[in-house]
């Protein structure tokens, strides 16, 4: 057996194409592949990162329509979105659950940037009948902007059947990750295409990028956006409008619990800001340079070693686990 491989390896040595051994070929195309995936992306990048911001080639979200409509508006980057989106001077309605949080945001909103505002109270998870009543409140209002923001976690990561309330859980995940944004998309898109204008930007996550074992509902009611999305680009790009996939790694939120903003994890307002300047530039995009940075990272090794990165997630998360478990059972031990 050894003799049969001193042997093999003995022939492919002796193997010369244009004068390279066959170990050069191999480094050479090796680097081709390299260099082809990567150059296109960070063209692409410095692209949207830098020259398209200061030419100025996003989109001037002011000539979509009077009024913006943002779920999840009443805290975190949907809070955030509402405010930039007013700072341009556009009416905003505000969905979320809590009716305190939602007018406090309001008056926040018409206070500092003069513009016109409307709360829908409304608990995603309550399912499908939120969605009548919200079109009933949205009804006579020009819509030129909708983001699709809201979107819940896990209180800790678990397997899919370990998970407290395991099944209500999964259920509520998929009426606030999925239903809002396909059944508001529905609800607005059609008015849209009628003016022949208009922006959908759907928050995704990092996480619905790849396989993400312990999280696995979240992950692909992410991927599901991520689709989703593409593929309404597509679609209705003819008819002038423009739908965004944004892809946030950690931003400093209550639902990624970071409370200090770092350069790793941008302040939801820093994240927004920044992500308005990618509109009609990017169809997807993770927005922040330390964030496309770890994402194509993570990627292009899902792209050579899918099966690594996915056990690598699962054994991360598994440590994870059980630190936020033990410290589940502490807090409630302390009450
Ligand atoms: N923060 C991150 O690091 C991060 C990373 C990747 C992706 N994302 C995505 O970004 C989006 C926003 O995240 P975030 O960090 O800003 O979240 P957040 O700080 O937890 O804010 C969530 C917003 O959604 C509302 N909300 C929650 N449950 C709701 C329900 N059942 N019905 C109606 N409204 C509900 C909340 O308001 P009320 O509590 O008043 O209802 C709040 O306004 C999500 O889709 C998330 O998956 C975030």
């Amino acid at each position: 057996m050894v003799n049969l491989i001193l042997w093999i390896g003995e022939c492919l040595r002796s193997i010369s194409i244009l004068g390279l051994s066959y170990l050069e070929w191999i480094g050479l195309l090796w680097t081709l592949v390299c260099i082809g995936y990567f150059t296109p992306l960070i063209l692409n990048s410095i692209y949207c990162i830098w020259i398209a911001p200061i030419l100025r080639c996003y989109t001037d979200l002011r000539t979509m329509g009077k009024w913006a409509v943002i779920t999840g508006a009443s805290d975190g980057i949907g809070k955030a979105y509402a405010e930039e989106i007013a700072r341009l001077g556009v009416n905003i309605v505000l969905i979320s659950r809590s009716k305190q949080k939602l007018d406090a945001v309001a008056k926040e909103i018409a206070g500092e940037f003069g513009v016109e505002t409307k709360v829908i109270v409304t608990d995603f998870t309550d399912g499908l009948q939120v969605y009548e009543k919200i079109e009933k409140e949205l009804e006579g209002l020009e819509i030129g902007i909708l983001v699709n923001n809201v979107g819940i976690f896990y209180p800790y990561v678990d397997f899919f059947t370990e998970l407290p309330n395991a099944r209500k859980q999964s259920q509520d995940m998929i009426f606030c990750n999925v239903f809002p944004i396909t059944l508001m998309t529905h609800m607005i898109l059609p008015q849209m295409c009628s003016r022949g204008r208009g922006v959908i930007i759907n928050l995704g996550s990092y996480m619905g990028q790849h396989v993400v074992p312990l999280a696995t509902m979240y992950s692909a009611t992410k991927a599901f956006t991520e689709r989703f999305s593409e593929g309404l680009a597509m679609e209705y790009e003819k008819s002038g409008i423009i739908i965004q996939a944004v892809i946030p790694e950690y931003v400093s939120t209550k639902m990624s619990g970071v409370t200090k903003p770092s350069w790793t994890t941008p302040s939801a307002t820093e994240y927004v800001q920044k992500a308005l300047k990618t509109v009609g530039v990017e169809s997807k995009t993770s927005v922040y340079l330390p964030h496309r940075l770890s994402i194509l990272g993570t990627s292009s090794l899902f792209f050579f070693c899918r099966g690594f990165v996915i056990r690598f997630h699962f054994y991360a998360l598994l440590a994870l686990r059980g630190l936020s478990k033990r410290r589940l059972e502490f807090i409630s031990k302390k009450l």
